[in-house]
């Protein structure tokens, strides 16, 4: 298989804008169909890259000029969906959450190493300039100790949003906003201080009148040490999300740009005896990287062809699930879960009540 990869996209949603990311690497990739059972919804993606439309989305896995396929179906849909294109020996890509239970995800570990073929979970906050400056500057000695981090997702979400059936239930969306929407600033967490240890969770419902959560307040314990607070809500008068990170050395402060933070101007400050000058050069060493869902697409690229360096992890989606399962556990239970979630766990098999 070489470059340019062909890629179904089934669902037309969000994976118009996977079209988009696609689109800006031809050399990497096709898009040959956009699947949907709304074929309108599949036309309006399908005629921005010429790709053909189909509803079926068996049809899409017996195409044997596909390669990719792209699931961006709501998330019950996700793991059958997934199951089902990796034994039709195709390499798969797909939304979060990856699956909404660790079980799951433990299984499509497995069925991916059966098959030989390869998953790749989506967290598309990793990519773009400030991200890279960010990893340049860890990579480079230039951060010290990671001591604490405060994240907010200050979103708004109305009813009209929660017009989609699956939204805002427990059997559909499987979860609220710290699955649905702070998934993504946690992984982005995870990607700058590393793996999380513990969390202390309290959640509610407060802006829509949904069955899952749309606020949540965690306490996180790094296992470096470090301590890092979280806010989520849907109920914020404007979308933002903001992040800033306090390392021995450095101190970096996002903009609050709510879906591409790594495309924001972020401050690298740094902090005696670490030298201001040495962190300038790192960052003005690296002056282009591809944003979002283009740049994680290229990270897919690089890893087909053998260089898994900047590719998202099927062990980074299996680690946000462990989050998610974490943080229910400990706002039902009002305690303190430390993570990884063992198979012997409670909600090792799903966290709906
Ligand atoms: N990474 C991100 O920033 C991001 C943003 C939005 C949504 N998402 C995720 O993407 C996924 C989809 O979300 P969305 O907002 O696009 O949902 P959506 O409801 O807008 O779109 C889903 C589409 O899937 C289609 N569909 C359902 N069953 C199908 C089937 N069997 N075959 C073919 N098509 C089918 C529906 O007709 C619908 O058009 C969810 O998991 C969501 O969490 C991720």
């Amino acid at each position: 298989m070489i470059a340019p990869y062909k890629v179904a996209i089934v669902g037309a949603g969000i994976g118009g804008e996977h079209s988009d990311g696609y689109s800006a690497l031809p050399n990497l990739f096709r898009i040959k169909t956009i699947c949907d059972l709304n074929a309108d919804r599949a036309r309006l993606v399908a005629e921005r890259s010429g790709a053909k439309v189909e509803i079926d989305f068996d049809k899409v896995l017996n195409d044997p000029k596909i390669d990719i396929i792209d699931i961006c179906l709501p998330p019950m849909l996700h793991y059958q969906a997934v199951e089902k294109a990796l034994r039709s020996g195709k390499h798969v890509i797909c939304e979060k959450p990856l699956t909404t239970s660790i079980a799951n995800a433990d299984r499509l570990i497995k069925v991916a190493l059966e098959t030989g073929k390869r998953l790749f979970p989506i967290f598309q906050y990793r990519y773009g300039l400030a991200t890279s400056h960010m990893r340049a500057l860890i990579d480079a000695g230039l951060t010290g100790k990671p001591l604490i981090a405060t994240l907010e997702t200050h979103w708004s979400r109305d009813s009209v949003y929660y017009s989609v059936d699956w939204r805002g239930t427990w059997a559909g969306e499987q979860g609220g906003a710290i699955l649905g929407h702070a998934i993504h600033i946690h992984d982005l967490l995870t990607f700058i201080f590393g793996p999380i240890q513990s969390v202390f969770a309290d959640v509610a419902t407060r802006v829509n009148a949904i069955e899952v959560e749309d606020c949540a307040a965690l306490s996180m314990r790094m296992r470096s040490g470090a301590l890092v607070t979280s806010s989520t809500t849907l109920g914020a008068a404007k979308d933002t999300s903001r992040l800033k990170f306090c390392f021995e050395g450095l101190t970096v402060e996002s903009e609050n740009l709510p879906y591409k933070p790594a495309d924001g101007q972020w401050t690298f400050t740094a902090r005696a005896p670490y030298d201001q000058s040495k962190v300038d050069a790192c960052v003005n060493s690296i002056t282009f990287a591809h944003p979002s869902f283009s740049g994680f697409f290229e990270a897919v690229a690089k890893a087909l062809q053998g260089d898994d360096s900047s590719a998202v992890r099927l062990e980074d989606a299996k680690q946000s699930l462990e989050l998610i399962t974490a943080i229910y556990a400990s706002a039902r239970s009002s305690m303190r879960v430390t993570l990884p979630i063992s198979t012997t766990h409670p909600l090792y098999d799903g966290w709906l009540p």
